[in-house]
């Protein structure tokens, strides 16, 4: 019971520094679009900002000034150093942070406002919280694991859709896509002849949020980081809906490649991207 009471607080501790950071942050680059960026190529189109490491700085001081036992895994320190990321969780008992500073870094450097900052709190093995702060509109995503799904304080849920045709759908694209056969390509061709529309807004944590608040249907990207999903997978869950890998069962936040939807549309949307792909085989 003692361990179960101490568990609680220090986890809501954890809670109110995650709000407040993804909060600053989210304020910090709203208030510095606008302004010229200094931009680095990480490979030919993938780039981050001066903007990405101020804010990823933000969370790796405050973090262990507060709980220097923490661990941090955070897209920069990882990509920007050549690092290999682990494919495995935090062993038992120690909390990890993955955060992504900046979600939608190339909308972020042309000045385009679809961008968040995500942060997912693992604890034995599982995403326990997460938070997605959209700060141009001013959205707060939360989720506590068992919890529910909010936004702006207000629980959420995925869309009723059943039917596919009537589905919008969104999606990404990777960065090698000019050298590698796996780009998505007859994927979004395919899906797109078979739903209502399928959206590119160039930030996975969004996306997946939308899909939590039932703006969106469905989602699936291949290649994507575990920060990209960790916050934004909780609060799929916690929303109602489903995020798996791409074989359609249980989720792995470091297997790279994901389908969510309302639950309802998942075995289609499954389904569709398995056909689509196979359409690059037979091509
Ligand atoms: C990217 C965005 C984009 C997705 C890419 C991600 P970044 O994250 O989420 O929507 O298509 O796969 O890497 O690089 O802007 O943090
Ligand atoms: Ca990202
Ligand atoms: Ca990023």
């Amino acid at each position: 019971v003692v361990k179960k009471i101490i568990e609680k607080t220090v986890l809501s501790g954890i809670e109110a520094l995650l709000l407040q950071l993804v909060c600053k942050a989210g304020r910090l680059l709203k208030n510095r679009i606008a302004t010229k960026h200094h931009i680095v190529f990480k490979s030919e189109i993938d780039i981050v900002t001066e903007m990405d490491h101020m804010v990823e700085d933000l969370f790796l001081r405050t973090i262990a000034k507060k709980y220097p036992e923490h661990d941090v895994l955070s897209e920069e320190m990882i990509e920007s150093t050549g690092q290999e990321y682990p494919k495995t969780p935090a062993p038992k008992g120690i909390v990890r942070w993955i955060v992504d500073p900046l979600d939608g870094t190339t909308n972020y450097a042309h000045g385009l406002p679809h961008f968040a900052v995500s942060a997912g709190i693992e604890y034995q093995g599982e995403i326990v919280m997460g938070a997605v702060y959209n700060p141009m509109l001013r959205e707060l995503f939360f989720a506590k694991k068992g919890k529910g799904a909010f936004l702006n304080g207000k629980r959420i849920k995925v869309s009723g859709l059943k039917r596919f045709r009537q589905a919008l759908l969104a999606t990404g694209f990777p960065y090698d896509l000019k050298t590698s056969k796996i780009n998505n390509f007859t994927e979004f061709k395919y899906i797109s002849e078979h739903c209502q529309a399928v959206r590119r807004a160039g930030s996975a944590s969004l996306d997946l949020c939308n899909v939590a608040c039932g703006r969106f249907d469905g989602f699936w990207e291949y290649k994507l980081k575990p920060w990209d999903v960790a916050a934004a997978a909780l609060i799929i869950t916690e929303a109602g809906g489903k995020i798996t890998n791409f074989s359609g069962r249980g989720l792995n936040i470091y297997g790279g490649s994901f389908v969510a939807t309302n639950g309802e549309l998942h075995t289609t949307l499954v389904r569709a991207v398995k056909t689509g792909s196979e359409r690059l085989a037979n091509a």
